[in-house]
């Protein structure tokens, strides 16, 4: 077995945090006379200040993180002095627009908790063909009050297969077929012009096996991934690691060759995971995570995150190791381009979750966002079972985020949803947890009776019996199965329900991010059956190519494109005005006297109280009109109707209240 697996892996995090923070201080001492001089030099007197004073509030943050994932076997000072002088760098490189925006977030740090932030996610090709294309989509990301846009993955794919995108075999190019880097810093300059922010993905876990490090590993030029001569260890590792891709890319190994041996692959065999315990792998992704920054990226996902850290014995999500990489990258971005923010993708259980927002028994800054996974999953369960119970349960117990972050809350985005249900809720409410997990997979492929939804299973484990879902919100919400049968009814009650989880994303306080062609409820997409790349995958049957002619139809109010479109430019101009929908703090999850409803409440000290209703079943249900007292309703799916000191709620309808 490799020493790695032998170590002690925390013996430096172990050790008290005064005296960390002492070693990482008498460091910064001995480091700032030289950088002070080599900042003035390279960044001018302003700059240099203003380098000089991040540096002295981030250091801390920067060193201990070092020091725990590679003190034990490498000099933590000058790792920290080497990574500080690569910030320095890029600070030096930063064009000008983006030091303006730097000030600008300086003074306004807490700009992406804004209520009138509205996040739009998608593929540009599919969206828009080119990244020039782009720019005749502005327009209309900009009724739908866009103010960050998420594009997938961007940069230069391994050829075939490429998990869209997420085979990254070049950081520092964009997929030829896209367009160019000068192409992404024209459309990252003209999307700032409108207020709106780009976000790019890191896929900072693995890349595709013919980029450049992996090709240099081969031949023995560097240590960037690991491998083992034989099974021993794979197999030691497997015993506890769950598959992400059991159909198709069981285990989490691959062979390279026979020289070569076993190389760890989280995801596709093509997908060669990074070893993070190599301090070299951390400068190069933060040196791709500086170069984007400079593109004018201002918001970076980080892929896959839970998976950076991997340890015998356990499931290697989650790791102590994966929220030092995180911290450390925080810090050390902060130093450079301070108007960048990192968002998390972590679709892990709720008690994993916070920790990536920096909510750890001491607080650390980590990713400002992340995926509220919890809430999306909640909403499909409240959808199928017509009930709201577990959601209440599961949300009222989650441990709120740390007040500096924001939730990113979805409907559906370019995955699988995987029912991240915990047992411990589903026996609050009196369920099995499996038996739950695979209704709701019966439920959403639309084998259970009387299912409305029109999904596909995804990665169906015959040993385990799990599952996952594909397909579009509007087929999981019934549109799809409501249009075949041209039943105008059915269709009304598909369009609730979609609306109905949108008002409650827009509405939880954090950044709705909405999924190209959702709003505008296009159907499943089975064309990528006939693409050899993609045939093996349905998640594609939700990453449809925008369709012009119902886009066309957005404005129709008559049409079902127009229907959707309404309601959400309406929910996103309401929201803005709302400062109790502000990011940051939690929305209180009401336990009511009807299990149908899901109701939460969120304060603003200087807006006061917001309300959000939402009736899930398919009659009518009610609410105490104590509740409303003093509120008044500022949007909804209905008016406000009194009856006997109760507030009617129709099927599937919600409300929105605010102080007046
Ligand atoms: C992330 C992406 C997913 C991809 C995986 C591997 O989870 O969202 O689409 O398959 O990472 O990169
Ligand atoms: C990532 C996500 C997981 C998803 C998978 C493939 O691992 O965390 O939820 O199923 O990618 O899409």
């Amino acid at each position: 077995m490799d020493d790695r697996d032998e170590a002690d892996l925390d013996a430096r995090r172990r050790l008290p945090d005064a005296q960390r923070r002492r070693a990482a201080a008498a460091c910064l001492r001995a480091l700032l006379p030289a950088v002070r001089i080599e900042a003035e030099r390279t960044l001018g007197r302003a700059e240099s200040v203003a380098f000089v004073a991040r540096l002295e509030l981030w250091f801390a943050d920067l060193h201990l993180p070092l020091d725990a994932l590679f003190g034990d076997r490498h000099d933590t000072a000058g790792l920290a002095a080497r990574i500080v002088r690569q910030a320095l760098a890029a600070a030096a490189a930063r064009p000008a627009a983006l030091r303006e925006l730097d000030r600008r977030r300086e003074v306004d740090p807490r700009w992406y908790q804004h209520p009138r932030m509205v996040g739009y996610v998608a593929y540009v090709d599919r969206f828009a063909g080119t990244i020039r294309g782009l720019h005749t989509r502005l327009d209309h990301l900009a009724e739908l009050g866009v103010t960050y846009l998420h594009l997938m993955p961007l940069l230069r794919p391994r050829e075939g297969e490429n998990d869209g995108g997420y085979a990254v075999a070049d950081y520092t190019s964009v997929d030829p077929r896209l367009g160019t880097m000068a192409d992404l810093e024209e459309l990252a300059a003209a999307l700032r012009e409108r207020g709106m922010s780009l976000c790019v993905d890191l896929v900072v876990n693995h890349t595709a096996r013919e980029h450049a490090w992996a090709k240099d590993w081969l031949a023995g030029r560097n240590s960037f991934y690991r491998s083992f001569p034989d099974r021993t260890v794979p197999d030691a590792y497997e015993a506890t690691l769950p598959d992400v891709f059991p159909d198709r890319a069981p285990g989490s190994f691959s062979l390279v060759d026979e020289a070569g041996g076993w190389v760890w692959t989280t995801f596709w065999d093509y997908q060669w995971d990074l070893d993070h315990t190599n301090p070299e792998v951390f400068a190069a992704m933060l040196g791709t995570v500086l170069q984007l920054a400079d593109r004018g990226v201002e918001i970076v996902r980080m892929d896959a995150a839970p998976f950076l850290g991997k340890r015998l014995g356990t499931n290697c999500q989650n790791q102590p190791e994966v929220h030092d990489i995180l911290q450390a990258m925080r810090a050390a971005v902060a130093l450079a381009a301070p108007a960048t923010v990192f968002k998390a993708e972590a679709i892990v259980a709720p008690e994993d979750l916070v920790p990536y927002l920096g909510g750890h028994p001491r607080e650390r800054p980590e990713c400002e966002l992340a995926y509220h996974n919890q809430l999306m999953v909640l909403l499909w369960s409240c959808l199928a079972t017509k009930d709201a119970r577990l959601a209440v349960q599961a949300l009222r117990r989650m441990t709120s985020a740390p007040e500096s972050s924001a939730w990113a809350t979805y409907v559906r985005c370019h995955d699988d949803i995987g029912w991240a249900v915990s047992d411990v809720d589903a026996a609050a409410v009196g369920w099995d947890g499996p038996a739950h997990r695979r209704f709701l997979n019966d439920f959403y492929s639309g084998r259970f009776p009387g299912s409305f939804a029109r999904g596909a299973l995804f990665q169906e484990n015959p040993e385990t019996g799990d599952a996952r879902i594909s397909g579009t919100a509007a087929a999981l919400c019934g549109l799809d199965e409501a249009r075949e049968r041209s039943d105008a009814g059915a269709v009304d009650l598909a369009l609730r329900r979609l609306v109905l989880l949108h008002a409650v994303t827009y509405g939880f306080g954090g950044i709705p991010l909405l999924y190209m062609g959702d709003e505008l409820g296009l159907a499943n997409d089975e064309s990528y059956r006939d693409d050899p790349a993609k045939a093996d995958d349905n998640r594609w049957l939700h990453r449809p190519r925008m369709d012009e002619a119902a886009f066309g139809r957005r404005h129709d109010p008559a049409a079902v494109e127009g229907r959707i479109f309404g309601w959400l430019r309406c929910l996103a101009a309401t929201r803005a005005e709302l400062l109790a929908l502000t990011a940051g703090r939690t929305s209180d999850v009401l336990g009511l006297d009807d299990p149908h409803v899901l109701a939460w409440r969120r304060r603003h000290p200087r807006s006061g109280v917001f309300l959000g209703l939402a009736n899930m079943a398919e009659h009518p249900a009610s609410v105490d009109a104590g509740l409303v007292a003093g509120l008044e309703q500022v949007l909804g799916s209905d008016p406000l109707e009194l009856r006997d000191g109760r507030v009617t709620l129709p099927p599937l309808s919600w409300m929105w209240f605010s102080e007046p």
